[in-house]
């Protein structure tokens, strides 16, 4: 059933219903189809959109842009640093003046609060682009990818593996409950999600006929996972100095190919991107030389493999920001 989200924000996944997620992802594939049919959906043609990004981004800033275009829509980006925000003007004013000018706000930063605050102030839809908290736009993604492998989302096993309490992991755990995903968090106690948070899946998950659990066991907890994920030990705004002890606790959750064999036949790995799965990259190296470790997250291997999608879901960020764009400013 088509569902009105115009005028809306998207700051969390807690905020929608399990019918608008999952009208979000049929207008997604709508969308998708008609992007990769080169039919043209310029159906925003004159509104205009701001991005504010206080931590960089390829994935996110690039599919604001691309879908932001396609939907006709002009595209103003402002980079960590370059606007007042914070610094001279606070988070109030910069809403107000913002949203006198555009039509939306995509917003990419620290705590949850400043992006709930644009939204109270902005009078134009706010969009989430990854706060120290959520990621919900990571999550459209992320279901359509697996609903695009599986065919279906409800009764899958889902684990994530590592930093469990990060936004991903958070996220990822409400997108499992609100879609009736057995949900695993896997990991050590000290990375987990918050217990508050954790209770409140529980209870959406028991409505959804579905599961959270946590675990510090690889092998039982991955054993007949049709996902397996993973994100990055130290996420943006995290000190350097953490790296250490994360690499202690979280080396024994790596996803490597022994993980990928334990779990379900078919079972599929995923990663919101970026990734340290090789020495290609400045922080790569730079830990392989304090550490020597080659690769963390997930091994070269298994980031490489067949059963990877990660690339998918790097396409699918675009299709489904286009829709969230669409539902909320049409
Ligand atoms: N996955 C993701 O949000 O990537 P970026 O940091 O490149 O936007
Ligand atoms: N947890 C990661 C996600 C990046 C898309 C971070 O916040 O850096």
């Amino acid at each position: 059933m088509p569902k009105n989200l115009s005028g809306r924000n998207f700051l969390k996944l807690l905020d929608f219903t399990t019918e608008e997620i999952r009208y979000l992802l049929d207008l997604s594939k709508e969308l998708k189809r008609l992007k990769l049919t080169n039919t043209p959906h310029r159906y925003l043609e004159g509104k205009n959109i701001v991005l504010l990004f206080e931590k960089t981004s390829t994935r996110t800033r690039c599919s604001f842009e691309v879908a932001g275009r396609d939907l006709g829509m002009g595209v103003t980006y402002l980079d960590p640093g370059s606007s007042q925000m914070g610094k001279k003007e606070s988070i109030e004013d910069t809403a107000r003046v913002l949203g006198r000018m555009y039509d939306g706000i995509e917003y990419r930063g620290f705590d949850q609060s400043i992006v709930e605050e644009l939204a109270a102030y902005a009078g134009v839809p706010v969009w989430n682009g990854l706060t120290n908290e959520f990621h919900p736009t990571q999550m459209l993604a992320d279901l359509l990818t697996i609903e695009e492998n599986f065919g279906y989302l409800k009764g899958l096993n889902f684990v994530f593996m590592g930093d469990a309490g990060n936004n991903v992991g958070n996220s990822l755990m409400v997108a499992c409950a609100k879609m009736g995903i057995n949900f695993t968090a896997c990991g050590p106690k000290k990375q987990m999600p918050d217990a508050e948070l954790i209770e409140v899946c529980k209870k959406i998950a028991a409505e959804n006929g579905c599961t959270i659990t946590l675990s510090e066991d690889v092998k039982e907890a991955t054993k007949d996972a049709h996902v397996i994920y993973t994100d990055i030990w130290v996420s943006m705004g995290e000190p350097d100095s953490v790296w250490e002890e994360r690499i202690n606790l979280l080396s024994p959750y790596q996803v490597n190919k022994e993980v990928m064999e334990n779990a379900a036949e078919g079972a599929i790995f995923m990663h919101c991107l970026p990734s340290f799965h090789d020495l290609k990259t400045t922080i790569g190296k730079d830990i392989y030389d304090k550490f020597g470790l080659k690769e963390m997250e997930v091994t070269d291997e298994v980031f490489e493999s067949r059963a990877s999608k990660v690339f998918d879901e790097a396409e699918n960020r675009m299709h489904t920001i286009k829709a969230v764009m669409y539902a909320t400013l049409k």
